[in-house]
């Protein structure tokens, strides 16, 4: 763990009890974390419990370290859980979504009996297009509830789903319909992003150019445009899905049949196909969004302002919540500073009572100021939680102050794509907050901090987080990489779990989360890998060599700084001026996708070494972040640094 990671947590005095009439009422009590507590997978058969299942479970739990089955034997269908049964339960015109667009006037709502039919058609019309269990179909579709449907269908058939986030390049959705061998692809032909729309079938029909297996792209038509067609593998939505019957029955599956796949970065330049399963998953996701958002299916409404794209949407849009019965509010975009005050609104005329996001964005909302809130009523609001990276105590009490009026809980909840669903988070009703930390495992999850020889650090030490028993929503694997899967979790420590993540545990045995302690970065809550971006940078003509870093950043939490040195052929007066430096950030937004666009690129002509030929990253993230650099002895050459710091001085870095 980096002292400066340590030195840089807040000694923190202040605690928030939970309010009074929550705990009261509260779905989570003492009693469920001392009911975890002497009996951990009895808790989690419990949580089982609040599913439908086909046919019970024989074992809870299977553990051949490090590959966990939980529910053994149990069968049950996930659609039908997070839909069917509510709509036999007489819950069918309840509004599981209310939808809103972009722009100001659309809007959908959506209830669970119309999910139920559009499930069930696009269910028959997969089916159709020859999908049977078990076929992988890759899904890259704004934030529409077409994209919901389309989950819940495959879901129902049991294809597993591979959701591809919308801003990713070609490239990126090319190598994650290779990796996952999907055969269909599900897309709209455009999106609107901030009032206009953007094509997003091009990037489908260039990924297909080598994609020679895929054999429907199955397309809804969103924004009108004009798309290329091709006969032999395009079918329209509106063609297939809206003929199709609204009748189909639905199997039930094994507690282990895979539900879905999520790509996510790691350490190498290959992101990783992260494999979730049915019973334990749903288990999971479905008691976190219970007990820590203390969902009450009859008054809540839900916002989990994050994009169905990343985990977050798929766990706390999707499957949580629609297996819980709530009623959510749906927001294809995000806050921009044309429409500042867009958020405040739509809580307000939606009586919006829980907001899950990132502190990116709360960041964000609070640098525009309090006063864009000010004549919006908020006070439906009683919860708010946190995710995607660690919370600042700033932006946790302006979150609490001034978006919540000092009368909600936050709830800072630390997860990961790998883990499926909520770690560690406070529980609402019971546990008294701390701005910034994220307190205690949940009920029936088992965390420890450890140091560098994997031994349990006492109170107030810091070290490696790590996860010492599984859980019912862990990954089942890494698609098609067993070996990758136990060396990229399971080697740190002996038997453990490795998360990737630094933590403290305070003088009272809190948790707090310091960030990754390996090469990845988080910016704005997305996992980005610094190999992957050196990859894209050094497919470059130009570029010799590239070293990227995650920078501190006020509103991102991350930045992605980036070294580069140019081939000798690159003319010193071409590779020194902005439209290089521009022509290579661009180069990584089209190779990966605009979220992996570097802040900055520093064009050096040579990179800091060691002695044994390894690029010296401390340095270079100690220059990014002006940082006195410590000791550079080991350095090759010493004046190559003071070479970068003058350049990075001088007038060749780029920021937006
Ligand atoms: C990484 C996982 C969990 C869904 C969104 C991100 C960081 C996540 C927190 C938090 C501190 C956090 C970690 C983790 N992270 N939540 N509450 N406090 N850090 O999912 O893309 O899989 O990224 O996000 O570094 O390892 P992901």
């Amino acid at each position: 763990m980096s002292e400066l990671a340590l030195d840089a947590l807040h000694h923190e005095t202040r605690r928030f009890p939970p309010p009074e009439d929550l705990a009261r009422e509260a779905n989570a009590t003492a009693e469920t974390y001392a009911a975890a507590e002497t009996d951990r997978l009895g808790f989690w058969e419990e949580q089982a419990r609040a599913l439908s299942w086909e046919a019970p479970w024989s074992q809870v739990l299977d553990w051949q370290r490090p590959f966990s089955k939980w529910f053994v034997g149990g069968r049950l269908n996930a659609c039908v859980n997070a839909v069917d049964r509510h709509v036999e339960n007489g819950a069918g015109e309840k509004v599981a979504f209310h939808w809103i667009g972009d722009g100001e006037r659309e809007r959908r709502d959506v209830t669970y009996a119309d999910l139920q039919r559009e499930v069930c058609k696009a269910a028959n019309a997969l089916t159709s297009l020859n999908v049977k269990a078990g076929d992988r179909v890759t899904i890259y579709m704004p934030m529409i509830p077409e994209t919901v449907v389309t989950m819940l269908a495959c879901a129902r058939i049991g294809a597993p789903h591979n959701v591809v986030f919308c801003g990713f390049s070609s490239d990126s959705l090319r190598g994650r319909i290779l990796d996952s061998d999907s055969r269909v692809v599900v897309t709209t032909d455009g999106q609107f992003r901030r009032g206009a729309p953007t094509p997003v079938k091009p990037a489908v029909d260039e990924a297909l150019e080598a994609c020679p297996d895929v054999r429907s792209v199955l397309v809804v038509r969103r924004t009108g445009d004009e798309v290329a067609w091709n006969d032999a593998r395009d079918v329209w939505w509106h063609d297939v899905v809206d003929s199709a019957s609204d009748q189909h029955e639905a199997a039930a599956f094994d507690a282990e049949h895979p539900l879905f796949m999520m790509y996510t970065s790691g350490t190498t330049a290959k992101p990783k196909g992260i494999l979730h399963t049915t019973g334990g998953y749903l288990t999971h996701v479905s008691a976190t969004h219970r007990l820590v958002f203390d969902l009450k299916p009859d008054r809540d409404i839900y916002w989990c302002a994050a994009d169905i794209g990343w985990i977050t949407g798929h766990s706390y849009i999707v499957y949580g919540p629609l297996i819980n019965q709530a009623t959510s509010l749906m927001y294809e975009g995000t806050p921009h500073p044309n429409d500042k005050a867009r958020w405040w609104k739509l809580i307000q005329d939606h009586k919006v009572t829980i907001l899950y996001t990132a502190p990116t964005t709360i960041r964000t909302l609070m640098k525009w100021g309090a006063e864009e809130l000010e004549p919006y009523d908020l006070s439906s609001l009683r919860l708010l939680g946190s995710v995607g990276e660690p919370i600042n105590p700033e932006a946790w009490m302006w979150y609490r102050d001034t978006v919540g009026g000092g009368r909600t809980p936050v709830v800072d909840t630390w997860w990961q794509t790998e883990t499926g669903g909520i770690m560690i988070t406070p529980l609402p009703g019971v546990t008294a907050t701390k701005p910034g930390a994220a307190m205690t495992p949940f009920p029936g999850v088992s965390a420890d901090v450890v140091d560098n020889d994997g031994k349990s650090v006492p109170d107030g030490g810091g070290g490696f987080l790590v996860l010492t028993e599984p859980w019912p929503g862990m990954l089942r694997g890494i698609w098609g990489d067993d070996e990758r899967y136990k060396q990229t979790y399971w080697s740190r420590f002996e038997g453990v779990y490795f998360a990737g993540d630094g933590a403290k545990r305070d003088e009272d045995g809190d948790l707090w989360l310091l960030g990754r302690v390996d090469d990845v970065m988080n910016v704005s809550g997305h996992r980005i890998s610094t190999t992957e971006v050196e990859h894209a940078l050094v497919s470059h003509p130009s570029v010799a060599e590239a070293a990227v870093v995650g920078a501190t950043d006020a509103t991102t939490g991350q930045a992605i700084v980036a070294f580069v040195t140019p081939r000798g052929s690159v003319a010193e007066d071409e590779s020194s001026g902005d439209e290089f430096v521009q022509s290579l950030r661009d180069h990584v937004a089209k190779q990966i996708g605009p979220i992996a666009k570097p802040r900055q690129v520093l064009v050096t002509p040579e990179l800091p070494k060691t002695r044994s030929g390894k690029i010296m990253r401390r340095l270079l993230r100690d220059i990014a972040e002006h940082r006195e650099l410590g000791d550079v002895t080991t350095l090759l050459d010493p004046t190559v640094t003071d070479a970068i710091r003058e350049r990075m001085a001088g007038g060749s870095e780029k920021e937006e």
